[in-house]
């Protein structure tokens, strides 16, 4: 949406006021006894109170009426959103999803939350320990509703279709091959301007950080100042009619009533708010001699276990780029990983498929399951001549790899209808080259 502003950092101590509202940040403390304009002083915690510098986040919002001021939350429908991961037998086998449905809006009214389906995920919201991973698909803007997730961080990433998100900080439009972070606890609603969906990482326990750069430098991948977060906006609305809070909460949706918008914080300060950041600013980091690097050189954000280099889910992506690897098999190598992959689409065609694995669809590589190129993709690249060449030029393809191992959801599995059980067929017509007589050319 033009006219839309945005501060630039990641992770910055932020502050912001309503234009309309001047002098509406308190000066020198964060909760006087009278705020200015009469507004309330609310603290949103992001990390425990006691954590070091280096990790504690949290914000002051300066508002009409603090949050509090709501009628008790009751349980409400969950649709195909879900934190049980029992549902049905594990299946190790490598998945493939077709572009998920999206339904039309002639059809059924659907907004982003009851547009969200889970298709896998593992560990505990309780325990502050693990991930989920949702499609949303919708094409009807949330009315009157908001949505909060007291689980955990969510990481959005539009496939089809700009999202306006109005959250307690500010507004951001998020297009497709951009994508945003709404963190634990942040209010929000979203607008959408057709058929709409998505991929959604959802971590319980740990922030998204960006990745230590060890040697590579102070400078590469996803640079702090590319990422933006909202300016402070708000209204002061009164909805008779009752405006809903739906919060997740232990996996489960709950929602409760009040009389007046939640998007009314005039003015906030502190480290902790939602941020976009647009796939086009990563600066790809790649092999320039030989061999086929791992795709952590490719991670944008990660949110951290508590084990040293392992993470509870990295965001990785696979942008356009040059090859130019010497004597190498270029696409991904195979392999079978001890983390698990979940891989999406958001536009043109990914290097290691070149069929089947499309926009808006997804596939699954479990940990120990074995993955690689296709037949016709190891073919192709055993016998390219090796000139420099564009790489995925048009194509965005990500990851969503994580530690845990991850269980697929009844959805996922069955009811979405949209599983490729013929997925393991495109490795078939890989064949046996072994040469016992084989001899190194002489030069
Ligand atoms: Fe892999």
């Amino acid at each position: 949406m033009a006219g839309l502003k945005y501060m630039s950092g990641f992770g910055n101590e932020f502050s912001s006021e309503d234009p309309r509202c001047p002098g509406s940040l308190p000066e020198g403390q964060n909760n006087p006894q009278v705020c200015p304009y009469g507004l309330y002083a609310e603290q949103l915690s992001g990390s425990a109170f006691t954590c070091p510098r280096s990790t504690n986040k949290r914000s002051w919002l300066y508002r009409i009426l603090p949050s509090v001021r709501h009628k008790p939350f009751t349980p409400m429908s969950c649709g195909d959103l879900t934190e049980n991961w029992n549902e049905v037998e594990p299946d190790p086998n490598q998945l493939r999803w077709r572009p998920f449905n999206i339904p039309k809006s002639s059809e059924k009214k659907v907004d982003f939350i009851s547009g969200l389906h889970t298709v896998c995920g593992a560990g505990d919201s309780k325990s502050r320990n693990g991930i989920a991973i949702h499609m949303y698909t919708c094409s009807t803007s949330m009315t009157d509703r908001c949505f909060q997730n007291a689980d955990g961080d969510l990481l959005i990433v539009p496939q089809q279709g700009e999202i306006l998100i109005t959250t307690e900080f500010g507004k951001m439009m998020v297009e497709p091959n951009e994508i945003c972070v709404i963190q634990q606890g942040m209010r929000f609603s979203v607008d959408v301007f057709g058929e709409t969906r998505g991929y959604i990482l959802e971590v319980f326990g740990a922030h998204f950080e960006l990745p230590d750069l060890g040697p590579i430098g102070a400078n590469g991948l996803a640079n702090p100042r590319d990422f933006q977060t909202p300016v402070a906006w708000y209204e002061d609305r009164t909805v008779a009619t009752g405006y809903t809070i739906v919060n997740k909460y232990q996996g489960k949706l709950f929602s409760c009533q009040q009389d007046f918008s939640p998007f009314n914080v005039v003015a906030w300060h502190g480290n902790y708010s939602p941020y976009k950041y647009n796939l086009e600013n990563f600066m790809a980091i790649n092999c320039v001699a030989f061999d086929h690097a791992d795709p952590s050189i490719f991670t944008v954000l990660t949110a951290k276990s508590t084990r040293p280099g392992v993470a509870i889910a990295d965001f990785v992506i696979f942008p356009p780029r040059w090859g130019v690897a010497d004597r190498t098999f270029r696409p991904p190598y195979y392999h079978r990983n001890c983390m698990s992959e979940f891989m999406g689409l958001i536009k043109g065609h990914y290097e290691a498929k070149e069929e089947g694995f499309q926009p808006g669809g997804a596939s699954l590589h479990s940990i120990m399951t074995p993955h690689g190129p296709d037949g016709d993709c190891f073919e192709k690249n055993s016998t390219a001549l090796l000139k420099p060449e564009r790489v995925a030029e048009g194509t965005m393809a990500f990851m969503f790899e994580s530690s845990f191992s991850m269980a697929v959801t009844k959805w996922g599995l069955d009811t979405c209808h949209r599983l490729d059980k013929n997925y393991y067929k495109c490795w078939e017509a890989l064949k046996s080259h072994f040469n016992p007589n084989w001899k190194p050319s002489s030069k």
